[in-house]
């Protein structure tokens, strides 16, 4: 059995890696797009993974732990080529995966809070669940935009999103 705290310097540590997927995958997103409310929304989401990446580095630093190198290396692989992807993989694709992708980040962090209380680390549990409210945010927002697209129906019975 892991103690709380193992467990939140787990989860915090493939937080820290996904967001700086997150943020290269964005970063290729909004490029891709031509000038839109859409392109611009994205462009701030990137923003917001960068914070997050810093305010999870700071929480992992104050339990004297550190990211895990590999997972560093694969996270930043995966970012770049996800971004990369976003310019020959058409329009919907990206849109629908980052929705997936963040409603599993909100409830990470969540999970992430509720060993931070465990600890009685409170100004950790408001941080972790702000950040989740950020990412439902993210998620609520992409939601939206695939709202009503053709390709919806078949994607949300193979990948239970939205
Ligand atoms: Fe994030
Ligand atoms: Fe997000």
């Amino acid at each position: 059995m892991k103690s709380a705290k193992q467990n939140l310097i787990r989860i915090l540590q493939n937080a820290y890696s996904g967001e700086v997927a997150a943020a290269y995958a964005y970063r290729g997103h909004w490029k891709s797009l031509k000038e839109s409310p859409e392109k611009t929304r994205i462009r701030e989401i990137e923003a917001e993974e960068w914070d997050h990446r810093r305010r999870v580095g700071d929480w992992l630093e104050r339990l004297d732990a550190k990211p895990r190198p590999i997972r560093e290396k694969i996270f930043w692989t995966i970012g770049r080529t996800l971004g990369a992807s976003c310019f020959l993989s058409g329009w919907f694709m990206p849109m629908y995966f980052a929705g997936r992708l963040e409603s599993k980040n909100s409830l990470e962090y969540e999970d992430a809070a509720e060993f931070a209380r465990e600890l009685g680390m409170h100004a950790c549990v408001d941080d972790l669940i702000d950040m989740a409210r950020g990412e439902e945010e993210h998620e609520v927002f992409f939601r939206g935009v695939v709202r009503g697209h053709r390709l919806l129906p078949v994607m949300r019975r193979v990948f239970r999103w939205s």
